[in-house]
């Protein structure tokens, strides 16, 4: 059984790395001088996966390569405190951020920080994407991205969605489900709740080439329960059908109406989506974050992810345990969602 999931990631992140190769994205990888993103950079020059930018002080990393025998001819490496953009880019910073008072001297002094340095070379146009989070918190890669980067036009929230690989290849589209928002807003209001469906959508589309249905969980199907929460996630659906109707989307419904035939048709009778969706999008971050863990350590499935999205351009946070190996397929899924 961990075999057959084991092909079937390989055969999902394979499909995604073959996608990567033909676009070559400039992706920032803003900590540098870290040993795992170093062996990542090597993978990713030989495996031809996208061009790589380090930040950091090319001395440091130069010798920190050459002291672990890692390879890393063909990576760029910009040192975001000499780099010659730094006025530019300040220039950038004070005009994206004067309403908020930024001044000059405070945006030359946070370019010093690689996590600053990375959003803002993305948004002059000399990067596609960045990957940070080995050693930094979520909190500390998001916020300069959402400062300098923000949302994409029409999306005002940005999340982030897991690919969850279950060994039941008869849940979602052949035992994948995508999972949606396990990482960023805590507690989406109605119209929120509708971007995260809507940009979960795309995210499926574009990285696994799936064709969205999806469900808007809740704790009541079709009314069993009457409560405010429930009534968030009816009308973060109507607001979908609103704005995107060409989706297959249903709500509210209950995790088990969304994924069991059965009780799909008898507590959705005639729902395109109950008993079959491959999209689950939960009401806040408490229940989606605890959710995904859940079937993770229960059911054994496996995590792809958090990958983000909504962002003008992509960036995505890495776990501190992560392994090399997440690093390089990251690198993989930033490329494809720079497209
Ligand atoms: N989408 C779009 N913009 C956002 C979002 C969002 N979800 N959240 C904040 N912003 C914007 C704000 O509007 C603000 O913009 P402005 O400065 O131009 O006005 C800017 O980002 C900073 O916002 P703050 O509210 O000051 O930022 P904060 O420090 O609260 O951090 C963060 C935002 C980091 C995303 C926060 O919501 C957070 O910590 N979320 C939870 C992350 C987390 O811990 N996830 C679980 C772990 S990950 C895992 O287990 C996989």
């Amino acid at each position: 059984m961990i075999k057959r999931i084991r092909i079937q990631i390989m055969d999902l992140i394979n499909q995604i790395k073959e996608k990567a190769r033909k676009l070559q994205k400039r992706i920032v990888l803003a900590e540098g001088t870290e040993l795992r993103t170093l062996k990542a950079t090597e993978i990713i020059i030989r495996e031809n996966l996208a061009q790589i930018i380090l930040l950091g002080n090319p001395d440091t990393i130069n010798s920190i390569a050459l002291a672990n025998g890692i390879n890393i001819v063909g990576a760029d490496i910009k040192d975001p405190e000499s780099d010659v953009r730094r006025e530019h880019y300040a220039k950038l910073m004070v005009f994206i951020r004067k309403s908020k008072g930024l001044t000059y001297q405070q945006a030359i002094d946070s370019l010093n920080n690689p996590l600053v340095f990375g959003p803002v070379m993305i948004k002059a146009g000399d990067a596609d994407g960045e990957i940070a989070g080995a050693i930094n918190s979520t909190g500390d890669v998001l916020r300069p991205a959402l400062q300098y980067i923000k949302t994409s036009p029409g999306i005002s929230v940005v999340s982030g969605v897991f690919f969850m690989i279950f060994k039941n290849k008869a849940l979602g589209d052949n035992g994948l489900l995508v999972l949606a928002d396990c990482a960023v807003m805590p507690d989406p209001d109605e119209k929120q709740l509708a971007e995260i469906a809507i940009a979960t959508a795309k995210t499926a589309k574009t990285i696994a080439n799936i064709e969205p249905r999806i469900a808007m969980l809740s704790f009541s199907t079709k009314g069993s329960a009457q409560h405010p929460l429930a009534n968030k996630v009816i009308n973060a659906t109507r607001i979908v059908q609103e704005l995107a109707p060409e989706l297959c989307i249903d709500g509210e419904l209950q995790l088990d109406a969304a994924l069991v035939d059965e009780i799909g048709q008898l507590k959705a009778p005639g729902s395109k989506v109950a008993g079959k969706a491959n999209i689950l999008v939960f009401p806040g971050l408490e229940s989606a974050n605890i959710g995904y863990k859940l079937v993770q350590r229960l059911a054994g499935a496996e995590a792809i992810g958090p990958i983000l999205q909504g962002m003008a351009a992509p960036i995505n946070d890495l776990s501190r345990g992560c392994s090399v190996n997440d690093i390089v397929n990251m690198v993989a899924i930033t490329a494809t969602q720079a497209i």
